[in-house]
């Protein structure tokens, strides 16, 4: 089926509030150091914007993890593709991801990253869809909330695809003619 995107964030609206989320995550981190722990593919945008924001020494680190099951229902048992380089002991770790939907991937995350005993860790993404959620989970920082359509762009993708557009779009599907 044919598809086209229909705008739903600027560029601007989405750059101005990774400035913002920079400079809130800057002030509470004032004298540390941030370690961002990035999951792929689709929070590396996000990840790397939000990093030129931020004011204190920053480090940054990717993973990359599948989540077990079928479908487009994640089961939250996460499989490791990548493992982070470095361990986190003793760091300010910044999970940072693209969107939270039903949550179960995440809580099985940080779960995971908080047995390699970092100091301390937080959660930020830049977006949100409440009314998915199936599991809790404690985010800190969060860009948007959205409804519960599908969006692409700024490193969300639509079977791979997408992942380029500098704003967000929803995903809208044509009639076959
Ligand atoms: P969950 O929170 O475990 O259900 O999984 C969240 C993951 O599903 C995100 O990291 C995205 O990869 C993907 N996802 C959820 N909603 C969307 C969307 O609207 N567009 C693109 N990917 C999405
Ligand atoms: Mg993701």
């Amino acid at each position: 089926m044919a598809e086209h995107i229909k705008k739903f964030m600027t560029e601007e609206e989405v750059t101005n509030k990774i400035k913002e989320l920079g400079l809130l995550i800057s002030k509470d981190y004032e004298g540390k150091e941030v370690h961002i722990v990035c999951v792929l593919k689709g929070a590396s945008f996000f990840a790397c914007e939000l990093a030129k924001r931020i004011a204190v020494p920053v480090t940054i680190d990717f993973m990359s993890v599948s989540s077990y099951g079928a479908g487009t229902e994640s089961s939250g048992h996460v499989k490791i593709i990548k493992d982070l380089d470095e361990p986190l002991e003793g760091k300010n770790v910044l999970l940072v991801e693209d969107i939270i939907d039903s949550g179960r991937t995440l809580s099985h995350l940080i779960e995971l990253l908080k047995s390699r005993n970092p100091n301390s860790i937080e959660l930020c993404t830049l977006l949100d869809k409440p009314e998915r959620r199936v599991v809790e989970v404690d985010v800190k920082y969060v860009g948007f909330q959205v409804p519960d359509l599908f969006v692409v762009g700024y490193g969300l993708d639509y079977d791979q695809r997408y992942r380029n557009l500098p704003y967000i779009g929803v995903v809208e599907f044509d009639e076959e003619k």
